[in-house]
């Protein structure tokens, strides 16, 4: 374990590194009880990374960054879900500290970071909770830093920060800049209990506003206008078919641009 790698007062305070492991979601969630609230757990590589919707991760190694963060929030397990969008916008600025404006870096919501037109990370939330209150929340977020070959499907939507910029960086910088905005949004985000502080920034860089999206609700999908989000993290589409607003909540949904992956 190193300590005191990021000059934050809590995140990453303490941080586990391996080079190679299964993932590193599922250590953090095997170990949480031992460890204190703030703890990273990173790899260099990961044999079985953990993806949204019980997808794999691809995890090779010497080239990105795969990560966890594990919390121990005292606020209702209902809110833990805009966590998520918390971190995605810490990654998103992380990420534009180190790039400058070499690309525009933008939120598909509710938490995949896009630079143009491709997926360069993905951000997964795992939570427990007991007798009605949290035990932990892991936040595992992989980001495609410095590789430059895709194969397969991945080709048609995923990248890499090099790939798009021309950019190698180092990883460990760019850590230390996301914890860093992450834990300040995160204490703006206990604070008021909502997104409500951070959604100005978040709308900014949402690659769905005011865009045509297909909603993939599993009891019908629609097409429709996105509007921005609320502050409890529901995305707000303007139907087509009959101009209702509708609150599209992540955990049911997603949501897909109408001619490619935003
Ligand atoms: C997604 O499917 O978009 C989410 C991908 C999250 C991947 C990261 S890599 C670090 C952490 N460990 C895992 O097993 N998954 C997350």
């Amino acid at each position: 374990m190193k300590e005191n790698f990021c000059e934050t007062s809590w995140a990453g305070k303490e941080l586990i590194y391996q080079e190679e492991t299964g993932s590193t979601n599922a250590d953090a969630v095997r170990l949480a009880s031992e460890l204190p609230h703030g703890t990273v757990i990173m790899a260099d590589s990961q044999t079985a990374g953990r993806g949204r919707r019980g997808r794999t991760w691809v995890s090779p190694k010497g080239e990105n960054l795969y990560f966890s963060l594990l919390l121990k929030p005292s606020f209702p397990p209902e809110q833990a879900s805009m966590l998520t969008l918390v971190m995605a916008l810490a990654v998103a600025c992380g990420i534009e500290d180190l790039y400058g404006n070499q690309k525009v870096v933008q939120i598909k919501w509710p938490n995949d970071i896009v630079v143009c037109g491709k997926k360069v990370c993905g951000i997964l939330t795992e939570m427990q909770v007991n007798a009605g209150n949290i035990s932990h929340v892991v936040i595992g977020i992989g980001i495609n830093v410095n590789q430059m070959c895709f194969e397969g499907e991945a080709l048609a939507f995923a990248s890499s920060l090099k790939k798009e910029t021309g950019l190698e960086k180092n990883r460990m910088e760019l850590l230390q800049r996301i914890l860093s905005h992450f834990e300040v949004f995160y204490e703006v985000f206990c604070e008021a209990g909502s997104l409500q502080p951070m959604l100005k920034p978040y709308e900014m860089r949402l690659a769905n506003l005011y865009q045509e999206v297909l909603v993939l609700d599993p009891k019908g999908e629609y097409k429709g206008i996105a509007q921005g989000i609320l502050n409890t993290g529901e995305l707000i589409v303007r139907r087509k078919d009959d101009g209702k607003e509708i609150f599209v909540y992540a955990g049911e949904v997603s949501v897909r641009g109408l001619f490619g992956y935003v």
